[in-house]
């Protein structure tokens, strides 16, 4: 069986090789690792927390149905950083396709964080595919609007990476795409052909054609370490917490993890997307 289910997480297991496998945990639908061949391709804090008990700081959590710190929006105002799906236990749905194998988790009003569902009062559901391939790893999401009245929301997808040194790479083709530098609250268009990461970066990357597959190379060799490309997520944040920012977060293990990581994260952030009663709104990140 490609499948593997405990009460707290999922594992798949490529049929066609053993070292390839994926594990989700059921808290967040959050992926917390991906194995390519034997080759983990995932960031996680070892002091990460595993058990429910706060979102995972690594893998790839979801964030719905607010991006950031909302300050303007009647209820996602309401909402803490990142939304709820992140905290939300998620029902397994199971195998939907054998092969490549894919897990179905669901998400809806009924059973979501119930401290914060209570501020965001909208009937959903959203289903959340995460489908294994012997190359690649494809996560893809359905939101469907259950209710009377149209909601407002904003998806992204949180994804950790692991590298090997953060001098050693840089992240392309984002050039002449609009920013907003989250640190410094300024808007400008990106110059650079590479963006080298040498201190903290935070910085949003607004309607970046989605023809465009976006990579993290390795500088050394010239050569794509990740290949990101994205359905229906128009936007990509760029994100290293650094030696400070790192320090100060109390999952954030070892201290200089940040030298291993890198979050890539592609979203739809640059307004709220808009669903209207009745209909579904579908996006993907497929990775390799
Ligand atoms: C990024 C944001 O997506 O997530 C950052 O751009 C934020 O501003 C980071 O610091 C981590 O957020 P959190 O809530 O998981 O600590």
């Amino acid at each position: 069986m490609s499948i593997q289910e405990t009460d707290s997480a999922v594992t798949l297991v490529h049929p066609e090789n053993p070292n390839t496998s994926v594990t989700i945990l059921k808290y967040g639908a959050t992926v917390y690792s991906w194995k390519s061949n034997g080759k983990e391709k995932l960031w996680l804090s070892t002091s990460a927390k595993l058990d429910g008990t706060k979102a995972v700081r690594g893998g790839i959590p979801l964030v719905f149905p607010a991006f950031g710190k909302n300050t303007t929006d009647k209820y996602l105002k309401d909402l803490p950083q990142h939304g709820f799906a992140r905290t939300s236990v998620w029902k397994c749905n199971g195998l939907v396709r054998s092969h490549p194998p894919t897990v179905q988790f669901e998400l809806n009003e009924s059973i979501a964080d119930e401290k914060l569902i209570k501020l965001w009062p909208y009937k959903f559901t959203i289903k959340y595919n995460v489908e294994l391939g012997s190359d690649h790893l494809k996560t893809y999401v359905d939101i469907f609007n259950d209710g009377q009245e149209a909601f407002d929301f904003n998806w992204l997808f949180h994804t950790y990476y692991k590298i090997n040194n953060i001098n050693d790479v840089y992240v392309c083709d984002l050039k002449d795409d609009s920013t907003h530098d989250n640190i410094t609250g300024k808007d400008a268009t990106e110059l650079n052909s590479k963006v080298i990461i040498g201190e903290e970066v935070d910085r949003r990357y607004l309607n970046v054609k989605t023809v465009k597959p976006v990579h993290i190379m390795d500088a050394k060799s010239g050569t794509p370490l990740v290949t990101l490309i994205r359905s229906n997520l128009p936007d990509v944040v760029v994100w290293n917490p650094w030696i400070e920012k790192a320090k100060g977060m109390g999952d954030f293990d070892p201290k200089d993890g940040y030298q291993n990581m890198l979050c890539v994260e592609p979203g739809y952030i640059h307004g709220l997307a808009t669903l209207k009663p009745c209909q579904k709104w579908s996006s993907y990140q497929y990775i390799y």
